[in-house]
């Protein structure tokens, strides 16, 4: 499962890129506004940091307006993926710009008729909002499941990126699932590294080899 940060903060993906775990990057308006700098400046030094696939969203709500953004936002860099919402517009541009070599995901999705309706449109991406859907007391999960099964009933090769992602367990959950990417918060990230027992063995293991005077050179 390919891992992508879901934030325009740059700081942040500085201090983890190098981790080498870093496949790519997702933004959203919200993200992009709250980084506070302008938009295609930030994008051009956020794929210049990560060579994997870079989302970033139109926000204009009608296709010719999103197909126009989706190309100033494809010219900032090769690796950039134009972000659509799941509308009727959001689809025909979706299919303007697949149609025209970009790599687009849509985003905002909530059902899996939805999702078929993005892979039918030649989507690159599909991001079901896993977190969202269950703030709404649904199974958000299930629709990565379903997603899934529907795609791999047909031979879609829309990839699925699970979003929302919220806590560890929705990052097991999705690759469980068999999500092909997943965008995470970077704290989210971070807390996949961490378990108890790793802290504790690690402590009594180094313990135990200070005590018994032993070099490994
Ligand atoms: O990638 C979509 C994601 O940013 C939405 O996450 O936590 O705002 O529901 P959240």
């Amino acid at each position: 499962m390919q891992i992508f940060l879901d934030t325009a903060d740059v700081a942040e993906l500085k201090a983890l890129v190098d981790t080498g775990l870093i496949d790519g990057v997702t933004t959203n308006p919200t993200l992009v506004a709250k980084a506070g700098k302008p938009f295609r400046p930030v994008l051009a030094e956020i794929c210049a940091l990560i060579p994997g696939p870079i989302s970033a969203e139109a926000v204009a709500t009608d296709a010719a307006g999103m197909v126009r953004e989706g190309n100033l936002l494809r010219a900032v860099a090769p690796n950039v993926v134009v972000k659509l919402p799941l509308t009727p517009e959001g689809l025909k541009a979706t299919k303007i710009l697949s149609a025209d070599g970009a790599k687009v995901n849509v985003t905002l999705c909530f059902s899996a008729v939805q999702a078929l309706l993005a892979a039918k449109a030649g989507a690159t991406y599909i991001s079901p909002f896993v977190g969202r859907l269950d703030d709404g007391g649904h199974d958000g999960m299930e629709l990565v499941r379903e997603i899934r099964a529907i795609y791999d009933n047909y031979g879609f090769e829309t990839q699925i990126l699970a979003a929302s992602l919220r806590t560890p367990p929705h990052v097991r959950d999705a690759a469980l699932a068999g999500a092909d990417c997943a965008t995470l918060p970077p704290a989210v990230f971070r807390a996949l590294y961490k378990h108890p027992l790793t802290d504790l063995g690690l402590e009594a293991f180094l313990k135990d080899w200070k005590a018994s005077g032993l070099s490994v050179e």
